[in-house]
């Protein structure tokens, strides 16, 4: 039994630089024929000048592999004639609340003093990437900062809002209200509940932000997902950490899965007799919303078991050591 994948997308997934991206970003090219890079790095992606650079490194580092990279920016207070430049490079800009994540501290404090910025990407038809969450209580941030993604979809009714990563019910419910917004989902909240994380010993390797939800969150993501929801895409969050950081105290929020991405979503869409539904959700959403051409690239899987390696260079992925049903078995 084979599946066959026509250009899968991972439309949201973190490569960092040097010799991180040197080891990750490989693996996300072997497997999908493009994906959206994140721009936070530790000197955010904030300018046509860093946006270059980074370019040239994510292409060197996935040579030889038929994969495109969708490149964002960092958000903050653009000039017209910056977006201008910058928009034959990008796919979109990201928004990050300060502080809400992994290297954020530059992110935004107060929305509305942005407003300038959200008009000028509405005009120029420049896609807006938000992490989503307020600064309140860990498990009513997503929730807290829908009233954030009601002013902006209604005050810029013809910009594209993706709101990435969701995690709660209440996300796919936003999804139907507003012609404008749009989604990304990762595996990894398909499949786990806050339960996974510190119900019983605690998992660093599945702490991220946003943090796994409830057992009702998860089953409505899943069933958006199971039905290629036509607004909700598929985007990893793949967000690799050394072990030393995510094995301490203050353990750093990234889940990896690059390598493993296609395999669990093989078996989820499998159990629940969804493998019709897999190519929508991770490609044809995705092509049409972004309306994006990618390679194109064929990515086989058979029912040829897989172990999860312990780590990836010395960066551990989701349920290292256990075994999926489904591996790739060809790309190209
Ligand atoms: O868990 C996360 N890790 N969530 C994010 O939003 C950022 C990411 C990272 O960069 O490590
Ligand atoms: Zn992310």
């Amino acid at each position: 039994m084979t599946i066959e994948l026509q250009s899968p997308l991972d439309m949201h997934v973190h490569f960092r630089q040097d010799a991180m991206l040197r080891n990750v970003a490989p693996l996300t090219a072997k497997h999908f024929a493009g994906a959206v890079v994140m721009p936070n790095l530790v000197s955010p992606i904030d300018s046509l000048e860093r946006l270059l650079w980074y370019t040239d490194q994510v292409k060197q580092a996935t040579e030889g592999e038929l994969f495109d990279p969708y490149m964002t920016l960092f958000f903050r207070d653009y000039t017209r004639e910056e977006l201008v430049a910058a928009k034959p490079q990008i796919i979109g800009i990201k928004l990050y609340p300060a502080g809400a994540t992994t290297n954020s501290d530059r992110g935004v404090s107060q929305i509305h003093t942005m407003f300038g910025v959200l008009a000028l990407m509405e005009e120029l038809d420049i896609p807006l990437l938000v992490h989503g969450e307020s600064n309140g209580f860990v498990m009513d941030r997503e929730k807290e900062f829908q009233v954030v993604y009601r002013e902006i979809a209604s005050t810029f009714p013809k910009l594209r809002i993706v709101m990435e990563h969701i995690t709660t019910a209440e996300a796919i419910g936003l999804l139907d209200e507003y012609s404008n917004l749009y989604a990304t989902v990762t595996p990894h909240h398909l499949l786990l509940t806050l339960d996974d994380v510190v119900g019983g010993l605690m998992d660093p390797h599945l702490f991220c932000k946003p943090i796994a939800k409830r057992p009702e969150d998860r089953q409505a993501l899943l069933t958006a997902a199971l039905n290629a929801h036509p607004k909700l895409m598929h985007g990893s969050d793949s967000a690799p950490h050394p072990i030393t950081s995510k094995e301490c105290p203050g353990c750093a929020a990234g889940i990896f899965t690059a390598p493993i991405i296609l395999s669990l979503l093989a078996e989820l869409f499998e159990k629940h007799n969804a493998l019709d539904k897999l190519q929508s959700f991770v490609s044809n959403n995705a092509v049409r919303i972004y309306r994006l051409s990618p390679p194109p690239k064929t990515v086989v899987l058979t029912k040829s078991p897989m172990v999860i390696p312990a780590n990836y260079h010395g960066v551990v992925p989701m349920w290292a050591g256990k075994t999926l049903p489904w591996s790739i078995a060809d790309f190209g």
